[in-house]
């Protein structure tokens, strides 16, 4: 019997260390010390023994039982141990690799020159106010002494939603709903940006583009005081050099009206394929608010006077960077929008 023993201790401790999982060790704890294992098996047998021997057996037993439970148990927590060391090694990071870029949007050119001609015009003391795309035809057309007649109130450029409202196709309505509000107090000083509509489409107009509207009003403003803030715009955004000139032109709601051109910012005025070969380039209208848009809003025209200027988002853009189809700003083509 002594000798099944140590024989069941050698099978035994030879499967617990080649045991390579904590399940199969603890199976191999039912089989060799379970109720129904193979120790149990042994022992039952000791009623054959003689009796002298039994106690020797037994304390063998129980010996060999120590024995493999501190095997059992060693062997779980070196398995234990690996398993641990497995997990690390599959979660190890080297923090000295550089990381995946995340990836970026840039901001879409329109957007970038807009902010650039808000935060000029912050600079000098104006302040940003948005209006309604659809718009009713009052400030669109008949508040800003547009005559009924008036072939920009024709279907032929306008957008109508009905009768009487409809897109508006300048951002110029914008000064009527502010004066409105403001009346009589001064000063104002505002920029209006915001999307416009017109029913034209070819290289240089879309059917949908971008304003931006600025008008002062306050007692003895005048056209120097637009010129000033024109000038200081223009060399802010296209640099010191930039030369500027008003050419007389009409605006129903500007009087005297003008249209303002800079010397052309790709060969600097000498002439070239992009201005004409003339040296200069139109950028907005601009003009001395006419006294009957400020008074239909409830200014006293004998107290105050003021400015307005307008010019089109997508043509300044397109002279900055140098892009010939106003198309390609919102073909949204990743191609494009990334060189910016
Ligand atoms: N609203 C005019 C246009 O869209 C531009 C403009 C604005 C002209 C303000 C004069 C004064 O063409």
């Amino acid at each position: 019997m002594r000798e099944e023993l140590s024989r069941i201790v050698t099978q035994a401790e030879e499967a617990i260390a080649g045991a390579q999982t904590v399940e199969t060790v603890e199976e191999l704890r039912i089989r060799y010390l379970g109720k129904k294992g193979v120790l149990t098996r042994v022992l039952r047998g000791m009623g054959s023994l003689p009796p002298a021997e039994r106690p020797l057996v037994g304390k063998l037993a129980n010996e060999i039982k120590v024995r493999l439970e501190a095997d059992l148990a060693a062997r779980i927590s070196v398995l234990k141990e690996k398993e641990k060391e497995r997990k690390l090694a599959a979660e190890k990071l080297d923090v000295t690799l550089p990381g995946t870029r995340p990836f970026l949007g840039s901001v879409h050119p329109l957007t970038a020159v807009r902010t650039e001609i808000e935060d000029i015009f912050l600079g000098l003391g104006f302040q940003i106010v948005e209006g309604p795309e659809v718009e009713h035809e009052y400030y669109n057309f008949e508040a800003l002494n547009f005559p009924r007649d008036h072939p920009a109130r024709d279907m032929q450029d306008t957008f109508f939603v009905s009768d009487e409202v409809l897109l508006r196709t300048h951002t110029s309505p914008v000064q009527v709903r502010t004066f409105e509000k403001t009346a009589p107090e001064v000063p104002v000083k505002i920029i209006a940006p915001g999307k416009v509509y017109r029913e034209d489409d070819d290289a240089t107009h879309s059917p949908m583009f971008n304003q931006i509207e600025g008008f002062a009003v306050d007692t003895r403003i005048t056209l120097g005081d637009l010129k000033g803030v024109l000038h200081s715009f223009v060399r802010q955004l296209y640099g010191e050099k930039t030369r500027m000139r008003f050419r007389a032109s009409f605006f129903p709601f500007t009087e005297p009206s003008a249209e303002v051109d800079i010397s052309c910012v790709i060969c600097g005025g000498h002439g070239c394929r992009v201005c004409s070969h003339t040296g200069w380039l139109e950028i907005l209208g601009a003009g001395m608010i006419h006294p009957r848009v400020l008074e239909v809003s409830g200014y006293d025209t004998e107290k105050v006077s003021g400015f307005a200027f307008g010019m089109g988002i997508e043509r300044i853009a397109m002279l900055k960077y140098g892009v010939d189809n106003i198309r390609l700003f919102f073909d949204n083509d990743l191609r494009f929008l990334q060189q910016f």
